[in-house]
């Protein structure tokens, strides 16, 4: 591979300790026949959570007929031993650059001759969005704003957009799953800034004719999140058995997909996927956040399903809620299924296979993790900071406290950043 990057500063190359060497290398599983269109795809975010499943797949499963561009800042929440692994692949480039810093762009773009990109980086954290919304706009919607306009600049044949199931707002219990023509309501100023990014995408595509898709998907999660969402962060407290912190009453529902689909459906998308249409990536698997605990008490051998009251009472506490929380998310993946795609992984499985990973790697894959996993981290510059805000043994109700980032409610509090820079930062 080669590195190279717009940015001279050695963030996230320095701390490497080898840990990766010893991780099992996870893809997703679907393959299809290479598209002769397709020869260099950039797929920025790669080396944080999702792209990373998605830039390994696509670099090992299709090593002859694809070039990976991964292209990241390096933020806080990224590591670079998420794709280490593939530094000896001919067919894998990291780019160290900021979507919002159009000169790198643009470089990575016509220095690798890149035809595809799958746009993928973005502050994710939901919980970071109430506190600190200006990084959030500012690169979800301007960095968004600038690959399309160097897309547009290097006549880029396929711009794959990650967006998510937030922008369409809270989905009542009871009420039918949502269609990617639903209308747009988003609720946190994290899914306001995906929806706007999203409308940036839909004007390209009328304006310019750049051929677009849209992926909107709910919650992923797996091995390789950082640990401020809810699964990854409350299986490393209870590692370290510590309790968790719930938002609220806990009863916000939550779908999660497990990371392998998650790369199949892009994969999919990639392949079959038409320019011009919006997909929903769904999963059958919705559970509410109090359950998810119990779930996690069972899987970790902490406590056996049903998990007895007085057990549950000494592991999972509550803090004030967010601002304001959906209570649920619902969209329908018919669509994507219509192309061949299906949910593979189950959320019992998935979760063995989550909890297994974190056991293992959880507390030295980005270094020390101790902050992330307090009550009520937050975010300044490049650093992780806690905070304290009341625990309490009993449920909150309205108007105080539950969650879900982006990757989950997390027991966070409503995040309010520390801009301790002084100068402008994108990591909520
Ligand atoms: N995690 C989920 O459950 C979920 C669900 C639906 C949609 N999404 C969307 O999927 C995408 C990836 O989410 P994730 O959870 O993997 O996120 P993540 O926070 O793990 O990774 C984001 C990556 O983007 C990089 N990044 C941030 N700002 C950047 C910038 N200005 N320039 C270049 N790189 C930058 C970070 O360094 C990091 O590696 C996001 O667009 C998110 O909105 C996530």
């Amino acid at each position: 591979m080669t590195v190279s990057g717009g940015a001279t500063s050695p963030i996230g190359v320095a701390h490497d300790y080898g840990i990766w060497k010893e991780a099992p290398v996870l893809i997703g599983t679907t393959s299809f026949e290479p598209r002769p269109d397709v020869k260099n795809i950039m797929i920025t975010g790669g080396a944080g959570f999702i792209a990373c499943w998605l830039v390994r797949h696509l670099t090992l499963t299709y090593p002859h007929a694809y070039n990976i561009i991964s292209f990241d800042k390096l933020d806080y929440c990224s590591s670079l031993n998420n794709t280490r692994i593939l530094n000896d692949r001919r067919n894998f480039t990291f780019y160290q650059g900021d979507v919002t810093n159009p000169s790198e762009v643009v470089d990575c773009l016509e220095r690798y001759n890149v035809d595809t990109i799958f746009h993928f980086a973005a502050q994710s954290h939901v919980d970071l969005s109430f506190g600190n919304s200006y990084g959030f706009t500012h690169t979800n919607v301007y960095g968004t704003h600038v690959l399309l306009e160097s897309a547009k600049k290097v006549g880029i044949r396929r711009f794959i957009h990650v967006s998510t199931d937030e922008v369409y707002g809270e989905v009542k219990d009871g009420d039918d799953d949502l269609l990617e023509s639903s209308i747009l309501a988003p609720t946190n100023p994290y899914a306001a800034s995906k929806a706007a990014a999203e409308m940036l995408v839909h004007s390209y595509q009328k304006s310019f004719k750049l051929p677009a898709i849209i992926v909107r998907s709910n919650n992923v999660y797996g091995p390789h999140q950082y640990p401020e969402k809810i699964i990854p962060k409350f299986t490393c407290l209870l590692a370290r058995h510590k309790p968790v912190v719930l938002h609220g009453d806990g009863s916000p529902t939550r779908r999660y997909l497990y990371a392998g689909d998650a790369a199949d459906a892009f994969d999919t998308i990639l392949h079959r996927g038409q320019a011009g249409q919006i997909y929903n990536v769904g999963s059958q698997d919705e559970v509410s956040n109090v359950a998810l605990c119990r779930r996690l008490l069972g899987v970790m051998g902490i406590a056996h399903e049903p998990v007895p009251d007085d057990e549950f009472r000494r592991w999972v506490k509550y803090t004030h809620d967010r601002p304001f929380n959906d209570h649920r998310y619902a969209v329908d993946a018919t669509k994507l299924r219509g192309l061949g795609w299906e949910q593979k992984t189950g959320l019992e499985e998935g979760l063995r296979a989550t909890v297994e990973w974190y056991r293992l790697f959880g507390e030295r894959w980005w270094g020390d993790i101790t902050k992330v996993l307090s009550p009520f981290p937050v975010v300044a510059g490049m650093e992780v900071l806690s905070d304290s805000e009341p625990v309490s043994d009993n449920p909150q109700t309205a108007g105080q406290g539950s969650g879900k980032g982006e990757g989950s409610g997390n027991g966070n509090g409503n995040g309010a950043a520390v801009n301790g820079s002084g100068h402008h930062h994108h990591n909520g």
